[in-house]
């Protein structure tokens, strides 16, 4: 039984259910994005794109992971055989019984396999789409997690906001109003300090649900997906930002943000040529603050 509370295990997961497709060669100028938008819109499978020119093998994207309530299921620790009303009453009963799930706490992780220093964080090695022909440039995090520390309480949250590319080593994050990482942000701010920020791309789909989801501030978004995983999730203390992350995310880049941009300082990833990312629903454009 592959790992589900991993990407790369819930890809084997997602092939062995007959709800993969890969493909290889194709243009990260809004090919991917078209791609994911038809497979999205015809409830097709999810697409792992690989081999993508002027980069070296290995590299891989992931798409369109969450379109339909099968895919979804095993994430959710719901049966994928359930579908439309029977899925929600299968979720509104498992959301009522909802019991937090302590972090495993761990020392390293894969994660820390392949480390670029501050002065050698270069986003552009890792090929990333350009989704949409009007976005203002290449979003390398849509289906991420952006880790944040609230300055007044405390509190640790994970949110999935789009990360575009500005430079080699400078990202944007488009956290909207009232958004956890957003409210974290301003408190900072007004305090007249730099936020510090973790972002990890290709954390375990449970993970990644949890960060997308409109969860109150008082429930820890790594102790829901331990829960929605049935299995806690292994943390693991970021460097500089010294930030919760997940131990088997594919890849985790570590920054300041002072004002819309975030100066990363470290960048660690379980291998290099892999990068993992999930449906897009973008289309807008991010600017430098
Ligand atoms: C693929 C995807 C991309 C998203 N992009 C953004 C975004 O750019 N900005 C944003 O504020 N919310 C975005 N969201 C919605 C947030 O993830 C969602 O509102 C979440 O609850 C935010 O977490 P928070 O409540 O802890 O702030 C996105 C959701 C998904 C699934």
């Amino acid at each position: 039984m592959p790992d589900i509370t991993d990407m790369r295990g819930y890809i084997e997961t997602l092939e062995a259910m007959g709800e993969l497709r890969r493909l290889e060669g194709v243009d990260l100028n809004l090919e991917v994005g078209a791609l994911t938008e038809r497979a999205a819109e015809q409830e097709g499978p999810a697409l792992l794109f690989s081999n993508f020119k002027n980069y070296p093998a290995g590299f891989r994207v992931i798409s369109n992971v969450f379109r339909t309530c099968k895919r979804t299921g095993p994430a959710m620790g719901i049966p994928s055989e359930l579908n439309g009303i029977d899925y929600l009453y299968a979720w509104r009963k498992k959301l009522a019984a909802y019991k937090p799930v302590p972090v495993e706490q761990v020392e390293g992780g894969p994660v820390f396999e392949n480390q670029m220093a501050e002065n050698e964080v270069d986003l552009y090695k890792f090929p990333t789409p350009s989704w949409h022909d009007l976005d203002g440039g290449p979003y390398i995090g849509t289906g991420c997690g952006v880790i944040t520390k609230d300055p007044e309480s405390g509190k640790i949250n994970i949110g999935t906001y789009r990360v575009m590319v500005q430079d080699k080593n400078k990202v944007s994050v488009k956290m909207n109003m009232g958004k956890h990482g957003r409210l974290a942000f301003e408190r900072a701010r007004d305090a007249g300090t730099p936020l510090p920020v973790a972002i990890t791309l290709g954390q375990g789909p449970a993970v990644f649900l949890a960060a997308q989801m409109p969860l109150p501030p008082d429930v820890n978004e790594y102790e829901f997906a331990g829960y929605l995983q049935g299995a806690p999730v292994p943390v693991v203390r970021g460097a500089v930002t010294g930030l919760p992350i997940p131990a088997n995310a594919e890849i985790a880049e570590f920054g300041v943000r002072s004002c819309n941009t975030i100066l990363l300082k470290n960048l660690h990833s379980k291998n290099w040529g892999k990068i993992f990312r999930s449906q897009k629903l973008c289309n807008a454009r991010s600017e430098l603050g």
